[in-house]
């Protein structure tokens, strides 16, 4: 966050949020304002470039994605017309695991209030049973449910009187590496990490209405070489999980098929309604022109091997995430956003293979975003500014990222990131440095 430019009028200048979301197809850069720390944000402007050197959500080329990074970055700064000096970055990859854990704290023999460094204590009692492979670091810790005396559901403890403090904390653990890697890209690229954030949970934020976060809600997140997925339930996320299948295995295997190029085959994806029930009649066959010469094909054979595709995605891999959280029902249904979303018929399709309702979700901010900038695949670039006001109007909501000073890393995940990474940035208080802070205060 930084502010526009410097007045000595007495107005107060607009800060400016930017969010990064590093995709495998695009890399989007969101920028956003707002008056004052109160004040309502508003997503002014939205660069983007083709991704190149990330496969499955991972850089596998540090060259092309920094000139990806950079293209995004300038066509944002285009945009908005400024000159834009870090951000928050969303990433993903396969190798990120979700971990529950439970802590418990006794507050007394009589009930007392519940105070900031109890939900600490809480909180540290649920992470002392999380052991962090080597190589690994905790990115997020998400209390999930907080129970007082017994009584699950509470939303915040703070202030309440019990005699016993119960917590369920959500912790995601990914690779030091990949975050090192975003890192040192972003960072090549022109712009400092503010703060990092796993690609599903932008997504939900991005997508997600209050009552369906409440109700209980999948969301899946259709990207070109992924899908993130998020389980939202009472408004918090019980599980976050990215799955390394996107759209673009769909374009594979279109253009296997057909024996035609990827970006021939991107496009028929595009133009044909893959998801037409052919028990519904119509066309037999559909016609396509390649290189001046014009071809007709059996349209079920084209229809059941990407159904197929989807089908094993959905009723495989995301059943068992959706399993994996715990959730024994979700009245909200599943929410499919991204790219890949944007498959006409798709979502009565999934309605049929999952057995609940579907919703195509734009981003919830589409209203007031730019034109042709405000589709599915923009649900994640406009969600990491709902994670950054989320995350400061509520720091327990979702505790920083480990590279904020978290003491919670596993001591070789620190040595590797320290090697690599450099400082966080200075003014950025994390949660534990408030606390911190606070005990200072207090004695
Ligand atoms: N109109 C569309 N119909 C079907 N698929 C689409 C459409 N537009 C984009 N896609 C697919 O969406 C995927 C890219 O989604 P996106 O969210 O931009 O990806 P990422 O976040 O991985 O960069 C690609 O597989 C692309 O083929
Ligand atoms: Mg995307």
């Amino acid at each position: 966050m930084f502010r526009k430019s410097s007045s000595s009028s007495g107005y107060r200048d607009p800060e400016i949020l930017v969010g990064l979301d590093l995709g495998t197809s695009k890399i989007s850069v969101v920028v956003a304002e707002r008056e004052g720390p109160s004040g309502e944000a508003q997503i002014i402007g939205i660069g983007q470039a083709p991704s190149n050197g990330i496969r499955k959500g991972l850089i596998v080329n540090i060259d092309q994605t920094v000139k990806s990074l950079r293209h995004a970055i300038d066509d944002a700064e285009n945009m908005v017309g400024l000159n834009l000096t870090e951000a928050t970055v969303a990433f993903s990859g396969g190798d990120v695991q979700s971990l529950k854990t439970k802590g418990m704290i006794a507050l007394g023999r009589a009930p007392r209030t519940v105070m900031q460094f109890d939900i600490e204590r809480v909180i540290e009692s649920a992470q002392a049973n999380i052991s962090v492979p080597s190589g690994k670091m905790i990115l997020h810790t998400i209390p999930v449910e907080y129970s007082l005396d017994g009584n699950s559901g509470i939303d915040d403890p703070l202030g309440m009187n019990a005699t016993r403090l119960d917590i369920e904390l959500e912790s995601v653990i990914v690779p030091v590496a990949m975050v090192q890697n975003v890192r040192n890209c972003v960072e090549k690229a022109g712009l400092e990490v503010s703060g990092l954030v796993i690609k599903p949970l932008a997504s939900a934020l991005g997508a997600l209405t209050h009552d369906e976060s409440l109700a209980g809600t999948a969301v899946v997140d259709i990207g070109g070489g992924t899908c993130g997925v998020a389980v939202f339930v009472e408004g918090r996320p019980k599980h976050l999980a990215v799955i390394s299948v996107g759209g673009d295995h769909v374009t594979n295997d279109v253009a296997t098929l057909l024996k035609i190029p990827i970006n021939r085959a991107e496009e028929i994806k595009k133009e044909v309604n893959l998801f037409w029930d052919p028990q519904n009649g119509g066309p037999e066959d559909f016609n396509f022109e390649h290189m001046g010469r014009n071809y007709s094909y059996s349209m079920s054979e084209l229809t059941d091997i990407v159904q197929c595709r989807i089908e094993e995605l959905f009723s495989m891999l995301i059943k068992a995430e959706i399993a994996a959280s715990g959730a024994s029902m979700l009245p909200g249904g599943l929410v499919i956003t991204g790219g890949g979303s944007k498959s006409a018929g798709l979502d009565h399709y999934l309605a049929r293979v999952m057995n609940m309702p579907v919703r195509v979700s734009l981003p919830l901010d589409s209203g007031r975003m730019p034109p042709a900038r405000n589709g599915s695949e923009y649900t994640c670039a406009a969600g990491i500014i709902r994670y950054v006001l989320e995350q400061e109007r509520n720091p327990y909501r979702f505790i920083g990222n480990s590279f904020d000073a978290n003491p919670i890393m596993s001591s070789s995940a620190e040595q590797g990131w320290e090697k690599g990474a450099g400082s966080p940035k200075s003014g950025h208080v994390s949660f534990w440095q408030s606390i911190m802070n606070l005990f200072k205060e207090l004695f």
